[in-house]
């Protein structure tokens, strides 16, 4: 549609019609075309249903057509609807989680992830994804960090630009795109203690520098829509938070798309008791520019009485309804009201051959190998294998957030690893996936867990540990203990799982435990206990088949950790771009007393960022830079040369990272600017070199303003953020 006739449109559309464009109802408030029980309490009367502009959770090519025809039909000017939904890793093929996505430090293989995510769903009827999540996450005892592709704000940057990239294209109107809604804006990822939905505190600087950046990068990428977070800024919700989503999001970041709350966000701000009624909710919601109000009655229910009494004027009302029509007409949905909505389509896609091998090369690239003493791994196909525990035979191997994929459609690593050559290959499931007593509430299956009898599942598991050259252990929390409303006081693996650890080792010391998570762990007694370690995550509807082809070799590990496995819980929040403190320590723990350390546990993480092996080694030649001084205008290089000095080809990731030596504030110990991944054969090397220009060395300064300092740097460049080769330069 030309801009004036959507304008003409809008002109024509009632103060009702303008307002129902601006609430998104959920898909099972309607059933047979009529209203239900719930979405009376959001306030909807059955005709005020068909004036709502979205809706949301609803699937499928048939229904969607159906139900696009139906609401068009009964909307006064036929406008149609938007459909949208949670296509987090992958609609019906999944892909691993965004935080083993982050693992693999590889844009362009996200961007095809979503990408692929996009045609499936669009060919099921969608036209919004909420996501990607931009949230920087440093305490693994909140669930979502699953959704997070890690703690470094540079990466996250770099994957979920290249996530909007995938989903959108450059035209949302061509077929097999969606529009994308970065979230959630902003902060949702430092809730106090690692509790779902908490307060977050951050000063304004650290908001500025470290968590504002992936969102920006997001929107600069194009994102269509933001949905506002849930928890408090600075005792503000975002959703009521005029300063964040007006002159940070629109003025600053030059957002111009349509916002979004969360679900039922506005109608939490009762809760959190900034609002006494709903009609305080819709003022703070509309005034801080929330155009849609997902799945509460406060826009329903509040908003048209405010305009009727003259306290909203019109024009925000317009204003919102005008960035959702032009979302529709971006989305081509006025010509074409059901995009790619097509039974036929999704017979073709779902699932394809080449979404599948995508998800494969996906998953492959986000293990993370931690430890491989005396080369247990790969596994030897020459020798007999005992695989226990109980992530052997479920084909649960898809993160939470897949709620539109089937099990059935994922192999089991039994099913997989029997087609093997061992000359034997015997399972044991050991033990449960969960203790008993765990709470587990699905997002879709309710479904029992299985008890095996202990001690019998253990007996059976520790003998067949015992005549085997080589034991593969697959162990891991079960995937509804991430996610969203799954945060943990706890990071330990399962009880019933660390025993069965302990008990095979002590009888077959030849243990490789492979083990699946949707957030970093407390993992010291598996590296006690096991010579190899690979961090599988929750690696989708191909997790199974990568796995076999990582734990045999024939495609070596490269993934690296986006978020440390920290010592233990009482690290978290953990994260290796700390501050500086006055009182730094390195050394032994339980030596020295009046320094910023704790005196039980060490500082540092189990594993920090940036870090894993694989099955060869990298060698780094010492930094060294083109040029000493920097000028802003110029660039600077830093290069190492890498060389595999092992017997095997692999990819290494070469981690750039920046220390500013002295700022007008305190700066972090040093920040990842760059990273380049190359594979290299044996024996053969590769000269890496980064760009480093001023404007990568801005931040906030004394007054708040985003500037670089003069001053002196530190260039590091290696396999972790742990690295010390090291070069200095000074900024002119
Ligand atoms: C609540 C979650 O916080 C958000 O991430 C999700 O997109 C919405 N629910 C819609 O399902």
């Amino acid at each position: 549609m030309r801009t004036d006739e959507l304008k003409r449109l809008l002109s024509e559309m009632s103060l009702e019609e303008k307002i129902g464009q601006m609430i998104q109802i959920p898909g099972y408030f309607f059933e047979d075309g009529h209203l239900t029980g719930p979405a009376l309490e959001m306030g909807l009367e059955n005709d005020d249903l068909y004036l709502a502009g979205s809706l949301l959770s609803v699937i499928g090519a048939e229904k969607i057509v159906s139900l696009q025809k139906t609401f068009m039909e009964k909307q006064p000017h036929h406008i149609p609807m938007l459909f949208m939904a949670d296509i987090i890793n992958g609609y019906r093929t999944v892909y691993p989680i965004p935080l083993a996505q982050g693992c693999s430090f590889d844009p362009n293989l996200a961007e095809r992830c979503a990408s692929v995510a996009a045609r499936e769903s669009t060919a099921s009827g969608l036209h919004v994804t909420f996501s990607p999540m931009a949230d920087l996450v440093r305490d693994a005892r909140w669930g979502r960090v699953m959704e997070s592709t890690g703690e470094d704000a540079y990466l996250n940057g770099e994957m979920t630009a290249a996530m909007v990239r995938g989903y959108q294209g450059s035209d949302l109107a061509e077929k097999g795109r969606i529009a994308s809604c970065l979230k959630h804006f902003a902060g949702y990822g430092a809730p106090d203690g690692g509790r779902d939905y908490n307060t977050v505190e951050l000063s304004p600087r650290t908001l500025l520098d470290d968590y504002l950046p992936a969102y920006q990068r997001a929107v600069e990428a194009g994102t269509a829509m933001v949905m506002t977070s849930f928890n408090t800024l600075d005792r503000i919700p975002s959703s009521a938070n005029k300063w964040l989503l007006q002159t940070i999001l629109r003025e600053q970041m030059g957002f111009e798309g349509v916002i979004i709350s969360d679900w039922g966000a506005l109608f939490e701000l009762l809760n959190h008791g900034i609002a006494a009624d709903l009609e305080e909710a819709a003022r703070l919601s509309i005034q801080a520019g929330v155009d849609i109000d997902m799945s509460s009655p406060v826009y329903p229910k509040a908003l048209k009485k405010l305009v009727d009494a003259g306290i909203v004027p019109v024009e925000l009302i317009d204003l919102a309804a005008w960035r959702i029509l032009e979302l529709k007409n971006k989305l081509g949905l006025f010509e074409n009201p059901c995009k790619d909505a097509s039974a036929e389509a999704e017979q073709k896609v779902l699932l394809c051959p080449e979404h599948r091998q995508i998800a494969q090369e996906a998953a492959e690239k986000s293990f993370v190998l931690l430890k491989n003493d005396g080369d247990t791994l790969p596994l030897d196909l020459h020798a007999s294998v005992a695989c226990i525990g109980p992530y052997w035979d479920t084909n649960k191997l898809k993160g939470a957030w897949s709620i539109f994929a089937e099990d059935e459609d994922c192999a089991t690593l039994k099913e997989v690893f029997e087609k093997l050559p061992f000359p034997s290959i015997q399972f044991a499931e050991g033990c449960a996936i969960a203790d008993p007593g765990t709470f587990i509430v699905a997002f879709r299956e309710t479904k029992e867990i299985d008890f095996p009898d202990p001690e019998k599942a253990l007996a059976e598991a520790v003998k067949l540990a015992r005549s085997a050259d080589q034991v593969a252990l697959a162990l891991g929390e079960h995937r509804e203990t991430t996610g969203e409303g799954a945060s943990h006081g706890n990071l330990t693996l399962p009880e019933c799982q660390l025993r069965l650890l302990k008990e095979v080792a002590a009888v077959n010391p030849n243990v490789t435990v492979v083990f699946f998570t949707g957030r970093p762990l407390d993992i010291r007694a598996v590296q006690q206990y096991a010579k190899a370690i690979l961090v599988a995550w929750m690696p989708g509807t191909e997790g199974a088949k990568a796995l076999a082809r990582v734990l045999t070799g024939e495609v070596a590990p490269s993934g690296r950790l986006s978020m440390a496995f920290p010592y233990c819980v009482g690290q978290v929040p953990i994260h290796y771009n700390q501050m500086r403190t006055g009182r730094p320590f390195h050394g032994d723990y339980r030596k020295e007393r009046f320094f910023s350390k704790y005196l039980d546990i060490p500082n540092e993480p189990l594993y920090p960022f940036g870090y894993g092996l694989t099955y060869t080694s990298f060698a780094y030649s010492p930094v060294t830079l083109d040029q000493t001084a920097l000028r802003a205008g110029e660039t600077l290089h830093a290069s190492v040369r890498v060389t595999n000095t092992g017997k095997r080809a692999g990819t290494e990731t070469v981690q750039l990272y920046i220390r500013d030596v002295a700022g007008s504030v305190t700066r972090p110990l040093r920040e990842l600017k760059g990273f380049r991944k190359v594979a290299l054969e044996p024996g053969a090397s590769q000269e890496i070199t980064f760009e480093i220009t001023e404007d990568m060395l801005r931040f906030h300064d004394i007054h708040m303003n985003f500037t670089s300092e003069p001053g002196a740097f530190e260039v590091y460049i290696g396999p972790d953020s742990t690295t010390e080769n090291k070069g200095t330069f000074t900024l002119q």
